[in-house]
């Protein structure tokens, strides 16, 4: 396995800004590198800097089945507009039929357990599938979104699943995020119009009110340390 300097990594990104992170890794990894993207504004930030770097750079999403219709709306707005596709996975049909009728189709609101099955099933074993053929991932994680992301680096190793994880955005407030998209017309979720900060699967997503927490509407009903789906374990 290829030994990476991971401190030497993130002393040169600590201060780049997220194009000059990106363009780095596209290059150095070509086709082996890929954003794996929630259609947040994060990612459609990423996806549209990596576009404009690199034509052929890859886009991946994990459908997972019950995202809102305006996220799947926004995946076809994206690839209109670029004319590019992004590529989507979706979890093992059998799993997920094996799961629901053994536990419920809303397990999630059983159990912290229960709702990390679900997430085992719908968004981890497809995301082993679209590591094949990949050394690293482009994640849009901040820092600023969460108790549990406060110390992310830009460049990590991803130690569960053997690749290279860069976070271009680590350390970018949302203000700023939102600025890119406005001037570069990049298209996002008409959720965020809609009091949605933060949005994931449907079921596991409400708005919030003003003033509260962006991750605040993300499965509500648990502990705020709790709140990974397991993509991001640390
Ligand atoms: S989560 O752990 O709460 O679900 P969050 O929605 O904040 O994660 O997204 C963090 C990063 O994980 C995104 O910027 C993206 O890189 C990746 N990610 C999350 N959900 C998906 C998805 N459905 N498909 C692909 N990547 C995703
Ligand atoms: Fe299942 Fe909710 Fe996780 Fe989506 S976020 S995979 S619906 S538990």
């Amino acid at each position: 396995m290829v030994r990476y300097d991971i401190a030497g990594l993130n002393r040169q990104f600590a201060s780049s800004s997220p194009v000059e992170t990106l363009r780095y890794f596209l290059d150095l990894f070509g086709n082996r590198i890929a954003v794996s993207s929630s259609l947040s504004i994060e990612d459609q930030a990423l996806t549209d800097m990596a576009w404009r770097i690199r034509g052929d750079a890859r886009v991946f999403t994990l459908d997972t089945g019950r995202l809102f219709p305006e996220t799947y709306s926004l995946i076809d707005k994206t690839n209109l507009q670029y004319g590019k596709k992004i590529e989507v996975f979706f979890p093992d049909c059998v799993m997920v039929q094996e799961m629901v009728n053994r536990d419920g189709i809303n397990l999630f609101y059983e159990s912290v357990e229960k709702r990390r099955e679900c997430c085992r099933v719908r968004k981890i074993e497809p995301l082993r599938r679209a590591f094949a053929g990949l050394d690293a991932w482009i994640c849009g994680l901040r820092r600023e979104q969460s108790v549990t992301r406060k110390d992310m680096q830009p460049v990590e190793w991803d130690e569960n699943n053997g690749l290279l994880k860069v976070n271009p955005l680590f350390d970018r407030t949302e203000e700023q995020v939102w600025q890119y998209i406005r001037e570069n017309n990049v298209p996002y979720n008409v959720l965020h119009d809609k009091g949605y900060p933060s949005i994931g699967c449907q079921p596991c997503t409400r708005a919030v009110a003003a003033g509260e927490d962006i991750r605040a509407g993300r499965w509500w009903w648990e502990a705020p340390e709790h709140k990974e789906c397991g993509l991001h374990k640390r």
